[in-house]
């Protein structure tokens, strides 16, 4: 069994450690943070979801103050690294840097970073859809953004299948998680002024044969991004067997205008009356009204939950690095776990 520890407990690190805490073949060894931030007490309370999990102070400040504030610590992380196969590292920006160079490659312990850490903390950038095979064996892995991840699922299903010759995608991103008081409420349309986007570069981080280009905006929501994308196609195709290559994409969902999914917002009512835990939708949803197929260009718009989009792929990161199965076999058992159909 890999022994896990996911470090830093807030939107994306709670999750993680839910998913890993689900698989049968890899044991949450523990979290680790430096204060109660982020949900941490709730989810470690006798009715959340990591009660009775380890946790362990990621520095001797992060100590003092969890201790302060009425939690047991089991240890100093750093203590613990010798029995320790993988930290899924899910710290803000900045700190994820300065927990490699301190405590991950001094006590040669594997670790998984996440979309807003630099790009070169890890020489691999993940998409378990678009390259997991180039994660086998790595050391350090950093699994993409929400936006990247979402292109990189849905532009590699169209690629598999016909061949893309060039992407364009626009991005509305929404202005903060909901527990992000300090990003809103805005009221406003803020243009992302760097034009094309970081975003395309980031996708090509894992398709570096793809030419993609990317503009993007950001509005006063909490859930969900949406993109609108355009592809050129190598070959033809009809928009049936467009569909047809999203529904085979195990990560992809086709959701109908029509049937009243007309929304971001009733998308997310639909994974609450589903009692999705967190209304959570780790799949794109991609509205299959929106797929159309033209002189060769083929349109879709799909929708991103933020906060749970990379959850699963940080789980396939782990089965990559230590060579644990092949790409399906590890999303098979990652959405069977995760209840992703
Ligand atoms: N949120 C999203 O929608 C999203 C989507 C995809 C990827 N990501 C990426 O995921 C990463 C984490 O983002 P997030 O949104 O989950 O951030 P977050 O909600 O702020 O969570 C980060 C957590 O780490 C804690 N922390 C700070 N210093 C630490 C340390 N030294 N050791 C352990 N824990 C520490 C923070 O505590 P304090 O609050 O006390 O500092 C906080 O609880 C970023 O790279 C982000 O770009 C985020």
């Amino acid at each position: 069994m890999v022994k896990v520890v996911v470090a830093g407990v807030g939107t994306i690190g709670k999750r993680v450690a839910e998913a890993v805490k689900k698989q049968h073949d890899m044991e949450l060894y523990g979290v680790a943070d430096v204060s109660q931030t982020g949900g941490l007490r709730t989810v470690l309370s006798e009715k959340g979801p990591l009660h009775g999990t380890h946790l362990f102070a990621s520095n001797d400040e992060g100590k003092e103050n969890l201790e302060d504030q009425g939690f047991y610590v089991e240890a100093l992380l750093e203590d613990r690294l010798e029995e320790i196969d993988v930290v899924v590292d899910c710290t803000p920006p900045g700190i994820d840097e300065k927990n490699k160079e301190n405590m991950y490659e001094p006590n040669d312990v594997k670790a998984v970073f996440q979309g807003g850490a630099p790009d070169d903390i890890a020489e691999v950038k993940f998409n378990a859809d678009a390259n997991y095979e180039e994660g086998k064996d790595e050391d350090f892995i950093k699994v993409v953004s929400c936006n990247t991840t979402s292109l990189s699922r849905t532009v590699s299903a169209a690629d598999e299948e016909f061949g893309v010759e060039e992407a364009v995608a626009s991005l509305v991103r929404r202005g903060g998680d909901i527990p992000q008081d300090s990003r809103g409420p805005i009221n406003s349309t803020i243009p992302v002024t760097e034009v094309p986007s970081h975003h395309g570069p980031d996708v090509q981080a894992v398709m570096p044969e793809l030419d993609i280009k990317t503009m993007a905006v950001k509005v006063p929501v909490t859930y969900g991004h949406v993109h609108m994308v355009n592809v050129e196609l190598e070959q033809g195709a009809s928009i049936e067997e467009v569909k047809q290559a999203f529904r085979d994409q195990p990560r992809v969902e086709l959701v109908s205008a029509g049937e009243g999914y007309d929304s971001t917002g009733k998308i997310h009512e639909k994974m609450r009356d589903l009692e999705r835990p967190r209304s959570d939708m780790p799949e794109v949803a991609v509205w299959e009204e929106t797929v159309k197929v033209e002189d060769g260009t083929l349109y879709w718009i799909h929708m991103v939950h933020q906060e749970s989009i990379v959850v699963p792929d940080n789980i396939d990161a782990i089965r990559a690095m230590f060579d644990m199965e092949d790409k399906k076999t590890s999303i098979r058992k990652t959405n069977e776990a995760m209840n992703i159909e």
